[in-house]
This record gives structure tokens, C-alpha cells and sequence, in this order.
């Protein structure tokens, strides 16, 4: 019985343009895949850690050597081409042992260790599916007309949470993405397979940085938990 991390970080960064994949970015002088490696690490609720980096040589070596450095013992594999198939290809690698996995995106870098603790204790209580939320705050109206009751929605963040088998048989079932709307993350792929998706609260600091005005966020927020660890007052 073990825990494992799947970290997708193998996606393009098309959105934030910043010339480089989008976990490679640095922010505080890091990249973002160490921030979000360093949260896995301080969670202490992964024996497993698998990175899902780009495919192209150079990003793949860059993430060999980040993985390494941060997490000894951290399994590197290629991605794919959609997040979907990057999840799927951190999945094919799990050692036999695990039976509780964490999907989260490096671009969430900043996701604090409590979430990842928090939500890995709600599957090892029995939930199938475990999704961190948070109220949605702007108001939300329809394309063609009308207001949606934003008490009813959230927005979700990684990491989710997952029992081994439910999210390797939606990924299963999911593959090629057969029927229905297209799904954007593990738990609508979980749910498509009739299972209860589980919510939790989340954390304003599990945003996912995808433009450039996210990334000055996430500056932001490195530079103050320097400051509160430097001693001084909020
Ligand atoms: N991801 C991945 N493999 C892909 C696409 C995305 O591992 N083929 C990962 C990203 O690295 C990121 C997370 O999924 O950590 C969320 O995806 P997103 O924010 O869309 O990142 P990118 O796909 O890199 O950004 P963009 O869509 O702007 O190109
Ligand atoms: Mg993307």
C-alpha cells in the first residue's frame, strides 16, 4: 500500500509564450516544476514520485536533472500529446505497490503540502475520487443569455486524488476520448465511469499559472513566503 505523485509537466506553455516549456519556466530563480516538486516532497504523502516531461530531447534531459536533484528516485517519462495522455503515460509507470495516486499539474506549482496531504487522506478513508475546489467569484453569465447561480459551481485545482484502479480503468475507458464532451481533467473521466467525485476545499495558492499575468502572480506569492519565512510581520 503506497502513494504515489503523477506531476504532468510535459505540456507546451503555449499560453504563457515564454520560450521554453512551461515547467522549465523559473519564477523566484526556480523553475516551476521545482516549486511544485518541493510541495510533494514537504507533504511526506508520496512514496512514489513520477514526472510526465516534455518529449523533445532537451526538455526531457532538463527534467531528468530538476527531478533528481529535488526528488531522488523520481521516475521521468515522456508525455503525450494532451494532458489525457500524459496522465495515462505517469500511470503506465506505477509500481505495483500503489494503490492511492495524485494527479497534479506542475503548473500549479504553488500548491501548498496540506492540499496534497488533505486530499490523499479523504481516498484513504474510502472516496474514490477526491477534487480540491473553490468558489467561483466572478459572476458567470451564458452565451446565449442568462446568469448562472455561481453558489452552485466551483472551479477545480490539482491535486486530485484518486483510488489506483478507478482512475486506471477511466483512463482506460477514456482513451481516445470515445463519446460525450470533451473532459479537462482525471476526476470528469472518473466520473464519466459512474463513480462519486468527492470535493474538498482548495487553496488560492493552487492557481494554475497559464498566462503571463499568472506568472507575475506567482511571483508574487514566492516573494512574500520569502519574506514571512525571512521573520517578518504579514
Ligand atoms: N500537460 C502535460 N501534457 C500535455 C499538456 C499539458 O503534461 N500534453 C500538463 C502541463 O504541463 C500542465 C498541466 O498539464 O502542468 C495543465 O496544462 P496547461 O495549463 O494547459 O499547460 P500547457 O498545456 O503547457 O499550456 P498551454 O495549454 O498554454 O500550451
Ligand atoms: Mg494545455
Amino acid at each position: 500500500m503506497s502513494t504515489a505523485v503523477v506531476l504532468v509537466a510535459a505540456g507546451r506553455g503555449e499560453r504563457l509564450a515564454a520560450g521554453a516549456p512551461k515547467a522549465l519556466v523559473p519564477v523566484g530563480g526556480r523553475p516551476l516544476l521545482a516549486w511544485a516538486l518541493d510541495a510533494v516532497l514537504a507533504s511526506g504523502c508520496a512514496d512514489r514520485v513520477v514526472v510526465v516531461a516534455p518529449p523533445d530531447p532537451v526538455g526531457l534531459a532538463a527534467v531528468v536533472a530538476l527531478a533528481g536533484d529535488v526528488v531522488p528516485g523520481a521516475l521521468v517519462v515522456a508525455g503525450g500529446d494532451t494532458r489525457q495522455a500524459s496522465v495515462a503515460a505517469g500511470l503506465a509507470k506505477l509500481p505495483d505497490d500503489v494503490d492511492v495516486v495524485l494527479v497534479h499539474d506542475a503548473a500549479r506549482a504553488l500548491a501548498p503540502p496540506e492540499l496534497f496531504t488533505q486530499v490523499a487522506a479523504a481516498v484513504r478513508v474510502g472516496r474514490p475520487a477526491v477534487v480540491p475546489a473553490v468558489p467561483v467569484t466572478d459572476t458567470v453569465r451564458r452565451v446565449r443569455g442568462g446568469v448562472v447561480d455561481r453558489t452552485a459551481l466551483r472551479a477545480v485545482q490539482t491535486p486530485q486524488g484518486f483510488a489506483r484502479d478507478a482512475l486506471v480503468e477511466a483512463h482506460a475507458a477514456g482513451a481516445g476520448g470515445a463519446g460525450g464532451a470533451p473532459v479537462t481533467d482525471d476526476a470528469g473521466l472518473v466520473e464519466r465511469c459512474g463513480l462519486a467525485v468527492h470535493l474538498v476545499p482548495g487553496h488560492p495558492e493552487a492557481f494554475k499559472v497559464t498566462t503571463p499575468l499568472d506568472l507575475a502572480l506567482a511571483e508574487a506569492v514566492v516573494a512574500r513566503r520569502a519574506t514571512r519565512s525571512a521573520g517578518s510581520p504579514p
